[in-house]
């Protein structure tokens, strides 16, 4: 019975890290990507962001609950759980490992990026626009922590796709598992370079 829940839990960990949360993800980076475009352009996509109907409903039950849950039992399988040694390559090895070290670069990242922003204009403190991310990414420091914390994030998403793949039985053959390192490598490539190149654009105007 115990067991059956855990592999219940473990279930609903794997899809939430893809639906909704890897969903929004790449969702929230195109939107940043706008900034790309000019200040106008970044600042009507945010605003259109933001007066979305069921705005504070789908926050909560679409990005919120799923990132809350997915970070709690992610940090519990990181220092409590027991993982079975699975019996695959080198490769794969490092990649179990590094999935596991930038799920924690990733939740500090987080709690401090919505601190600083969503959080912030909550309380009144910040507004949702362009100079907002302008001045957070103005020093070399932030800019740094930014492009990691996002890198963390892309990877994390783009690594956690092959092994979503591998838990849900899409992917069981070896070949089929060498095509989805390819894929979710260019899913990395991809989503890695819609993030970074709006961070540049906040950070250097360039
Ligand atoms: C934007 C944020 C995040 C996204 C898009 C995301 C996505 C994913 C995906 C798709 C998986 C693969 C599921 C599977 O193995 O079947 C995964 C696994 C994992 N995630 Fe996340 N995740 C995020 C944040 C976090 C955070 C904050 C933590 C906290 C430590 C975390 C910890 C983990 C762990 C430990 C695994 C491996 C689970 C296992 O191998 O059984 N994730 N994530």
């Amino acid at each position: 019975m115990a067991e059956n829940r855990e592999f219940f839990y473990r279930r609903l960990h794997s899809l939430l890290g893809v639906i909704p949360i890897g969903i929004f993800l790449i969702q929230h980076l195109v939107v940043n990507h706008f900034a790309v475009y000019g200040e106008e352009s970044f600042n009507k996509a945010a605003s259109f962001m933001e007066h979305l109907p069921f705005r504070y409903v789908l926050e909560t039950f679409v990005i919120f609950l799923p990132i809350l849950f997915h970070a709690v039992l992610g940090v519990y399988i990181v220092f409590v759980a027991k993982n079975n040694v699975r019996r695959f390559s080198f490769f794969r090895n490092w990649m179990f490992y590094i999935q596991r070290i930038t799920g924690i670069i990733t939740l500090i990242f987080i709690v401090w990026h919505l601190w600083e922003t969503r959080i912030a204009i909550g309380m009144g403190n910040a507004e949702l626009d362009y100079s907002l991310m302008e001045d957070i990414l103005s020093t070399p420091f932030m800019f740094w922590f930014y492009i990691i914390g996002v890198v963390s994030t892309t990877f994390h998403f783009a690594n956690g796709l092959w092994s979503f793949l591998v838990s849900w039985g899409i992917t069981i053959t070896p070949r089929s598992q060498k095509i989805a390192t390819y894929a979710t490598l260019l899913v990395f490539l991809a989503v890695t370079y819609i993030g970074v190149r709006s961070i540049i654009k906040f950070a250097y105007g360039i």
